[in-house]
């Protein structure tokens, strides 16, 4: 794992093997980004010129590497491209995205210092962030030389005052930075290695780690509690289903949130079988349960003032003699009866147990998160996920908590009318299935039905965002991205900040 640092001597004498500094597109042609002045010297006061001359525009994601001239201890200086150039300060998310590229680009290097801008604590949170997220590298299954080893130590230079918050900043990224890498790697790995029982094991051993009581409902315990859903939807797998209830908890805590996850290990479709082209990433499809136990163990590494429980519903949707067929009807957690008409839309079918038990333990909200439909990669694509909520106010909130630390988010309405479709089955209380239109509120209304009155909820739905299947842009590599952890480890915090929900 890259290890972060930070640092207030001068770039020029600073040892490393690369020295990074930010290029951006001024009114007049290309200007260096604050944080070079140092490196800038060595070149004379030329350097834009010569990356000017080397065909440096200064675009977003741009990378020109320079020998360094005497004069600066590091023999590599690489400029990265920041967009249009900030008139008083860059924000967040260019600068997370800035120091990811860098730490990308500079794959091999053992130690590199980050010359970007790093005027405030939060710029440098920034910086040792999207370093961190951007040297992410997946290397469980690649043999030896198969590629180059991510950057070993990233130092950021903060402007000198203030160091004590530099390192308290440097301290929240790495806590942040390495859980979301770690629910990455949840995804990543293959679904022949994750499913709900190692999953579980795996949430075991890093609860003990950190300290969390962790729970674990086996198929005979999720039987003898009549969670139908799970048991319904894990029924094909030879690999059963499993309910993981995390808690954090903190003596002072003021507010307790339940986070929810859908963790369905793979994804077939079960009886009503994906197509092929369909079911190639749904490795993917736990990437709302590995969210939420990141956000819980981070949580607990920041120490937060509030009560978090996470509830990852796992189970392995699969078609076999024992699987669920499209026209059974299952009784969930909670007495509801539910009619399969198709075994794809199984998201729903554990959330909705999850919901359910989670509910009972009376949180002051619930927030769920799963990649749930299709159809919400359809109406947002793939970087932006959907917010529901019963709550206007929660909705609205979520979605500008998300904004802030750098997650693409957009509300989602919840239109009372979409109800009828799922809600007159002929033989049970509900159908898994409603209109085909609007298929990502449908999705999120079936939901609400398990919701108890009263309670604040909302729904995640980062289908579109979970799993990036293009070229890595930012800090964002292929594969699993740890869409909406820092979005559910802001809320705890807002929560803890103000003592309620
Ligand atoms: N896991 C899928 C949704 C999904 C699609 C996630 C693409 C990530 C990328 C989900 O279980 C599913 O299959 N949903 C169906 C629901 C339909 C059968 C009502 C869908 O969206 O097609
Ligand atoms: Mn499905
Ligand atoms: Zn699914």
């Amino acid at each position: 794992m890259t290890a972060l640092s930070v640092s207030t001597s001068s770039a020029a004498s600073l040892r490393a093997d690369a020295l990074v500094v930010g290029l951006a597109k001024g009114p007049k042609g290309i200007v260096l980004a604050p944080g070079a002045e140092a490196v800038n010297e060595a070149f004379e006061g030329k350097l834009a010129e010569v990356l000017s001359t080397l065909g440096a525009t200064g675009a977003e994601g741009e990378t020109v590497k320079v020998p360094s001239p005497t004069g600066l201890k590091a023999p590599l200086v690489l400029a990265v491209g920041l967009g249009e150039a900030a008139e008083e300060r860059y924000e967040p998310e260019a600068l997370r995205r800035a120091a990811g590229v860098a730490a990308r680009a500079l794959a091999g290097v053992k130690k590199a210092a980050l010359a970007l801008p790093a005027e405030s604590a939060d710029d440098v949170e920034a910086l040792a962030l999207g370093g961190l997220l951007g040297s992410y590298a997946f290397g469980t299954y690649k043999g030896n030389g198969n590629g180059k080893e991510p950057v070993g130590e990233l130092v950021v230079l903060a402007a000198r005052k203030g160091s004590k918050d530099a390192k308290a900043a440097v301290e929240r990224a790495a806590a942040i930075g390495e859980e979301m890498n770690r629910a990455r790697d949840l995804v990543n790995t293959a679904p022949n290695d994750l499913n709900p029982k190692s999953f579980a094991a795996i949430a075991q051993a890093a609860g003990k780690e950190h300290g969390l009581k962790v729970e674990v409902l086996d198929e005979k315990a999720l039987t003898k509690g009549g969670y139908g859903g799970l048991l319904g939807v894990g029924g094909g797998s030879a690999n059963p289903p499993r309910l993981v209830k995390v808690a954090y908890t903190h003596p002072k805590a003021k507010a307790t949130l339940a986070f929810v996850g859908k963790g369905i290990t793979y994804d077939s479709g079960g009886i009503s079988l994906k197509p092929a082209g369909h079911n190639e990433t749904m490795k993917c499809d736990m990437a709302g349960a590995a969210a939420v136990f990141a956000a819980v163990v981070a949580a607990k590494r920041l120490g937060l003032v509030v009560n978090v429980t996470g509830w990852l519903a796992l189970a392995e949707n699969m078609p076999s003699g024992s699987a669920t067929r499209p026209g059974d009807v299952l009784r969930m957690y909670g007495g509801k009866t539910v009619e399969v008409l198709n075994t794809d839309a199984e998201g729903r079918l554990v959330l909705a147990d999850a919901i359910v038990r989670a509910g009972e333990e009376n949180p002051d909200v619930i927030v769920d998160v799963a990649t749930l439909t299709g159809a919400m990669v359809l109406a947002l694509g793939t970087r932006t996920f959907g917010v529901m909520s019963n709550s206007d106010e929660l909705r609205e909130n979520l979605h500008a908590i998300a904004g802030e630390v750098g997650e693409q988010s957009w509300p989602m309405p919840l239109p009372a009318e979409l109800r009828k479709g799922f809600t007159e089955s002929t033989i049970a209380d509900l159908a898994n299935m409603g209109e085909r239109m609007g298929g990502g509120l449908v999705a999120g209304l079936f939901l609400k039905e398990f919701v108890a009155e009263g309670t604040d909820w909302a729904h995640l739905d980062i289908a579109g965002p979970a799993f990036h299947e293009s070229a890595p842009f930012g800090y964002t590599p292929k594969g699993g991205t740890a869409s909406a952890v820092r979005t559910l480890i802001r809320f705890a915090e807002q929560t803890a900040a103000n003592g309620k929900a």
